[in-house]
């Protein structure tokens, strides 16, 4: 029985990708490579095509035997959803309840839904739990839930059993340098520093130092794309084994400045990284710090990059490697 990875040549799917195959996964990836790299993925059956057209899952329900999916397809960027909803409603929402309809046509009963700290918004706790209110303040997040209540109502009418994973902030790269970040137009913290570093860039900018935080910059929780990884290919374990649908934060549950990031970056790269104040970037909150006691419980997922420096040197070592990332 097979796995079908929607979205596996992006950033955070390529690394699920390896991890599941390192694992011994049957692995089947369908992208449309507007953001995903198909140098991303090897030893995969790769299908190229657009997950909202009917006839392409179809096709691919119909000619493997697929007993679980992990969907990643989705446009993520809070900026751009607020400047352009509709492409979200458009691209998630739809894109998830297309997907759902062939699976529930081709029987197929579990799936790994990649969520978001979006769903959110501004918290209530720190660090915050699953349980805690869910209210975005963008429609990225918006969609992400309208996603995971549509699973919810889907697993009570058809038995679609799913989890839900509410990732932090993804960040670093594969640990043999072979995969990592690599988005058009970077908007992402680390890479954009990183690009600073190699000379990409003159400066970053840091959006905001007026937040009511120790040094008023945004703090967030970075966890490692491969410790991500790893919880996708322990949830899938959970669904295989309890058929229990749940949703589950992950992150390291320690925060981190974005001047804190600076610092670390300078130091690790031996780079200045020239680093100026500009206003805050609308949507941001302030702290956004993950529980994630709950994964580490139930899908007895161990992450293995705790400190911040070791995400940071991964990262490093993909960017240095690849200064073009994939097209390098
Ligand atoms: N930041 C800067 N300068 C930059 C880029 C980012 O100061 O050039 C700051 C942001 O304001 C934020 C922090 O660095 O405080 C991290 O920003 P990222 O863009 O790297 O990540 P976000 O926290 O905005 O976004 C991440 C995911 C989203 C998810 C969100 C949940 O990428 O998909 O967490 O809030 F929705």
């Amino acid at each position: 029985m097979a796995i079908l990875v929607t979205g596996g040549a992006g950033y955070i799917g390529s690394h699920t990708v390896s991890e599941l195959t390192a694992h011994g996964e049957d692995v089947i990836v369908l992208d449309n490579l507007q953001k995903g790299h198909r140098q991303a993925i090897n030893n995969v059956v790769f299908y190229h095509g657009d997950i909202r057209d009917p006839q392409v899952t179809d096709r691919i329900f119909s000619e493997n035997r697929i007993d679980a999916v992990v969907h990643f397809a989705a446009d993520s960027l809070v900026g751009e959803s607020v400047a352009d909803p509709l492409k979200y409603y458009d691209n998630n929402v739809i894109t998830a309840q297309r997907l759902l309809t062939q699976m529930n046509k081709h029987h197929v009963k579990k799936i790994v839904f990649s969520s978001t700290a979006a769903v959110y918004g501004e918290p209530v706790n720190i660090p915050i739990k699953e349980t805690d209110r869910t209210l975005p303040t963008n429609p990225y997040g918006e969609t992400k839930l309208a996603i995971e209540k549509m699973l919810h109502y889907c697993d009570r009418a058809y038995g679609i059993k799913y989890i839900a994973l509410r990732y932090f902030n993804a960040a670093g790269a594969h640990p043999y340098g072979t995969i990592g970040e690599d988005h058009h137009p970077e908007s992402h913290l680390i890479p954009i520093i990183l690009q600073a570093a190699l000379g990409q860039r003159g400066e970053i900018a840091i959006y905001g130092n007026d937040y009511p935080t120790p040094d008023g910059t945004c703090i967030r929780d970075y966890i490692h794309v491969m410790d991500l990884a790893q919880a996708h290919r322990l949830a899938l374990q959970r669904l295989k084994n309890t058929e229990e649908s749940d949703v589950y934060n992950l992150g390291n549950g320690k925060g981190f400045s974005v001047f804190e990031v600076v610092k670390k970056a300078r130091a690790i790269t031996g780079h200045a990284i020239p680093a100026s104040i500009v206003a805050r970037r609308p949507g941001d909150p302030a702290v956004l710090v993950a529980s994630s006691e709950k994964a580490r419980t139930l899908l007895g997922w161990t992450p293995h990059y705790h400190e911040l420096d070791e995400i940071i040197a991964s990262a490093w070592k993909w960017h240095k490697a690849n200064p073009g990332g994939f097209g390098n």
